[in-house]
This record gives C-alpha cells, sequence and structure tokens, in this order.
C-alpha cells in the first residue's frame, strides 16, 4: 500500500496537466484502477486482515482523491493564468484616433452646396459622367462649328471604325444635366447637379478632372431678380457671412440669354480671403436665362416658361473657403493633405447644425 501510495501521489505531483490528472485518476481510484482492485482482493483476507486492511485502503483512497483535487485545483489556476498571461490586454493605452479616415473638401463642399440649396427647396439631380456630344453641346445650344467646343479641350472617347453611334465625349461641365433633367421631370423644375466633369488641362488651378454644380430653376414667372437672389443668399450660407454684394457682369453662353459672370465683393488680408468687404471681387460662377433653344431640346415650351441656370466650379469655391492653395493637391490621395483638409466624417453640414464646424 505505501508503495501505492508512494507512486500515485508522486505521479499527481508531476501531473502537467488536467488531461495528464485524469488518466492517473482512472489507473489509481478508477472503477478498475489499482485501488479498486485491492479493495476486490478483501474479500479473500480473513476478517482480522481485513480489519485492517480495510481502512487502510479507504484512507489511501481518500488521501489520493483529496491529492487529485489540490492538483486540479492548482493546474486551473495555473491554466487561467496563463490565460491571463497571454489574453493580457494593456487598457491604458491611447484609444485610436478619431480623425483616422476623414471626409474630402470636395465631398464637404457637395454637402454643403447641397444642404443650402435643399433648404431653397432645389432638390440633386445626377447625370452620366459619359454622355453623347448631343447632350453636352448640341443640346446647350452649342453646334459642331462653335468656337465653345473648340474651347473646351474635351475628351471624346474613341470609337471603332464603322461605330455608328452617336460620339460619346466626357462631359465638359455639368450642364447636360439639365438637359436630361429637363426631359425626365419637365416644368416646373427646380434641381441642382454636383459633380465631377473632365477638360484636357493641367496646371495649378486646372485637372483634367474637376467638379461643378449646375443650378436650373424653370417655371412661369422667372426673372434675373430670383437668379440674384438665390445666388446672394447661397453666397451667405455658404462663406457663412451675414452681408455679401455680388456683381453681375454681362457675359456670354451659348445656354443663356442674357448670361451674367458674378462676383463677390471680398478682400485678401495675408493671404485669408474675406467675403463682403474690400475692395477685390472674385468671379465664382456663370449664369443667366436658360436660352429658348435649350428649353425646347429639354421638351419644355419657351412659350409657356423660363428660367436661370448657372455653373459653378465646387473645388474652386472650396478653395477660397477653406484657404487651399492648390488644387492639383485635391486629387493626389496624399494622406498628410487629407488629414489636414478633411473634415471629421460624422459632423453633417446642415444649416441650423452649422455648415462647416
Ligand atoms: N457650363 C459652364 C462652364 O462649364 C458654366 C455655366 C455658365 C453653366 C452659365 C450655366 C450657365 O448653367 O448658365 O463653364
Amino acid at each position: 500500500m505505501d508503495d501505492l501510495k508512494q507512486k500515485y501521489l508522486g505521479a499527481i505531483a508531476g501531473a502537467g496537466n488536467e488531461a495528464a490528472l485524469e488518466d492517473i485518476r482512472l489507473a489509481a481510484v478508477g472503477k478498475k484502477g489499482e485501488v479498486a482492485l485491492k479493495m476486490r482482493e478483501l474479500g479473500k483476507m480473513t476478517p482480522e486482515e481485513r480489519q485492517t486492511a480495510g481502512p487502510a485502503l479507504n484512507a489511501l483512497k481518500d488521501e489520493i482523491n483529496s491529492a487529485l483535487a489540490a492538483k486540479k485545483a492548482a493546474l486551473s489556476d495555473a491554466a487561467l493564468d496563463e490565460r491571463l498571461r497571454t489574453e493580457w490586454l494593456d487598457v491604458t493605452l491611447p484609444g485610436r484616433e478619431r480623425r483616422q479616415g476623414t471626409i474630402h473638401p470636395v465631398s464637404q463642399v457637395t454637402e454643403e452646396v447641397s444642404a443650402i440649396f435643399a433648404d431653397m427647396g432645389f432638390s440633386v439631380a445626377e447625370g452620366p459622367r459619359i454622355d453623347t456630344d448631343w447632350y453636352n453641346f448640341d443640346a446647350l445650344n452649342i453646334p459642331g462649328h462653335h468656337p465653345a467646343r473648340a474651347e473646351m479641350d474635351t475628351f471624346y472617347m474613341h470609337r471603332a471604325e464603322g461605330d455608328n453611334r452617336p460620339p460619346h465625349v466626357l462631359r465638359t461641365h455639368t450642364s447636360p444635366v439639365q438637359i436630361r433633367s429637363m426631359e425626365a421631370q419637365g416644368a416646373p423644375i427646380r434641381i441642382i447637379c454636383p459633380g465631377g466633369v473632365y477638360r484636357a488641362d493641367y496646371d495649378q488651378t486646372h485637372t483634367p478632372m474637376f467638379h461643378q454644380v449646375e443650378g436650373l430653376a424653370i417655371d412661369t414667372d422667372i426673372s434675373m431678380a430670383n437668379l440674384k437672389w438665390v445666388l446672394e443668399e447661397f453666397v451667405k450660407a455658404f462663406f457663412e457671412v451675414d452681408n455679401v454684394d455680388l456683381r453681375f457682369r454681362a457675359s456670354h453662353f451659348p445656354f443663356t440669354e442674357p448670361s451674367a459672370e458674378v462676383d463677390i465683393r471680398c478682400s485678401w488680408q495675408d493671404g485669408a480671403l474675406k467675403v463682403g468687404e474690400g475692395d477685390d471681387w472674385l468671379e465664382i460662377l456663370g449664369s443667366g436665362m436658360v436660352h429658348p433653344r435649350v428649353l425646347q431640346a429639354g421638351g419644355i415650351d419657351p412659350d409657356k416658361y423660363q428660367g436661370f441656370a448657372f455653373g459653378m466650379g465646387i473645388d474652386r469655391i472650396a478653395m477660397l473657403k477653406y484657404g487651399i492653395p492648390d488644387l492639383r493637391a485635391f486629387f493626389d490621395s496624399d494622406l498628410r493633405w487629407l488629414r489636414h483638409y478633411g473634415f471629421a466624417s460624422l459632423d453633417q453640414p446642415t444649416l441650423h447644425g452649422g455648415l462647416s464646424r
């Protein structure tokens, strides 16, 4: 019995894990274990022998069982310690910075412009970036020989020999969305169309892809006065100033008659733009009363309806509002630039909540 005790207490002490311990338990005190076998031998003993051997075997069994229980507890403590050691988490480490991803200034300004015009009852319309030259030019009263076609530095899509489909272009402005929206909705209509446009041009203030927002309002009684008011409200809201001074300069666009380019009064102090005061004028958009031929192309009766349109560079007004010096950086995907000029993703621009916080 002493041998058994030595053997099993030693084995228990040396067990490396709970599975090994279970094997030892079965071999020692399991139903077919060595202690059980010894118990069975009691039957062959004399009553005197049994009187000492019985209690001794029970004591041995108890001793082994309590050694097993103690070892089991020790092993599970060790396992827990090991888990705590390996799954350790330093809760004092700084959390991830919130400004990991930011909203690009073009997206931010598009949202701001949309919020302002939505407040004046305009909805947002979209059109394809690859469009036919009819939508991009002809329907806008820019016929084939018109100099505006050449001035636009248009990207034409490749056409295979014998392909008779109308020529497609990367749209050079958002104005074709005017035609598509008139066709789709008829009059009256009040929309803005933001989106990317393309021209073959590249320097500090020009990139081959940039963004515009078109505006269009058509009804039975719309005049230049409405255009003026809408643009004034827009400029005040966008630049977040109470007073603005707009200058409507006579101009020419094929799709409007009369046409006006719009400047805002401003000053430059230490390179920072101040809108609403000063002696400088800054051109921000082109506009006018929609040409009757354009209404016709959109399927709207020019004897019954008239309206205004305007087109503005989103990247350009983003540069002005947020003091961004080089347009090309908008499209470089430089993370440092994006972190510097980007906007927090949860700050949706709204008129009541503030456009740009
Ligand atoms: N489409 C013109 C451009 O890309 C901008 C423009 C001027 C749009 C006058 C208009 C407008 O709707 O009325 O330069």
